[in-house]
């Protein structure tokens, strides 16, 4: 169990180290560049006759994949020709500041919490057609409170009318209340699932969560990580995205 929660640890500090990998980019003809097609197609599917404006990607606990399928996604979308805007929304654990390479002096607190900055101060432009960033900026002492604010309100308003697809990354739901937050004014939400690795009652617990602040769950994304039956190397991908659940 130690050996576990030590490996875990080494992988998260991985992600915010280094960032994550954009499998998407190095490997645009690969199966896991189609699986992220087809999530894209799906979900697309799913918001059919609504808006689909603003997304988040989130999952029940730390290192399940949340930073790797929202990049990717993102990456994907704007493959479209859509302007997409990537949000780094984890103000505990930031990640795409360096798995885009862009500096992390303004972002999403600063725009917070200083009213003289103007979007285009802090949203950085990537190598990528139609993707940029919104890294998270310097961390908070007080991320929920930050997030619960007027002022994001404004923001997530003032973002949609700038790009297409406004794709959030957020930290874990069962951990903190940050993702509820978020949830409730997103227009969907994608819960990633590691295979193997999260119990059901995780699971469960994040929906209950997300139910809760009347999050609308468009569906789930299989992420195959899985350590302990890996030996530390993965060969895990996409397993696919599973049906919407909005019958509420
Ligand atoms: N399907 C996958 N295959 C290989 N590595 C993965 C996969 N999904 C995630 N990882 C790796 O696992 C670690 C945690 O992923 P990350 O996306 O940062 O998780 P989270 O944002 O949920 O904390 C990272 O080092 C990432 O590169
Ligand atoms: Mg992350």
């Amino acid at each position: 169990m130690a050996l576990f929660r030590r490996k875990e640890k080494k992988l998260e500090d991985k992600s915010m180290k280094y960032g994550v990998d954009l499998y998407t980019l190095s490997n645009p003809t690969s199966t896991i560049a189609e699986q992220f097609k087809t999530i894209r197609t799906n979900i697309q599917f799913s918001m059919i006759d609504r808006k689909l404006e603003t997304l988040l990607v989130t999952s029940a606990g730390p290192s399940e994949g949340k930073s790797t399928v929202s990049s990717n996604l993102a990456v994907t979308w704007a493959g479209q020709g859509k302007n997409v805007l990537l949000v780094d929304a984890d103000l505990r654990r930031p990640t795409v500041h360096q798995t885009f390479q862009v500096s992390n002096s303004q972002g999403l607190t600063t725009l917070l919490t200083n009213p003289k900055l103007n979007l285009d101060q802090a949203i950085t432009e990537t190598a990528i057609d139609h993707l940029y960033v919104l890294p998270s900026g310097p961390i908070p002492p007080n991320p929920a409170e930050l997030l619960a604010t007027e002022r994001m309100n404004h923001l997530i308003e003032a973002l949609k009318e700038h790009f297409d697809l406004v794709l959030f990354d957020v930290p874990p739901v069962i951990s903190v209340t940050d993702t509820q937050i978020l949830a409730s004014k997103v227009d969907g939400t994608i819960l990633v699932t590691p295979q193997g690795i999260v119990e059901k009652a995780a699971i469960l617990k994040a929906k209950e969560l997300l139910d809760k602040v009347h999050a609308r769950i468009l569906g789930t994304v299989m992420n195959r990580v899985t350590p302990q039956n890996s030996g530390g190397y993965y060969g895990g991908y996409y397993g696919g995205y599973y049906g919407t659940d909005d019958k509420k």
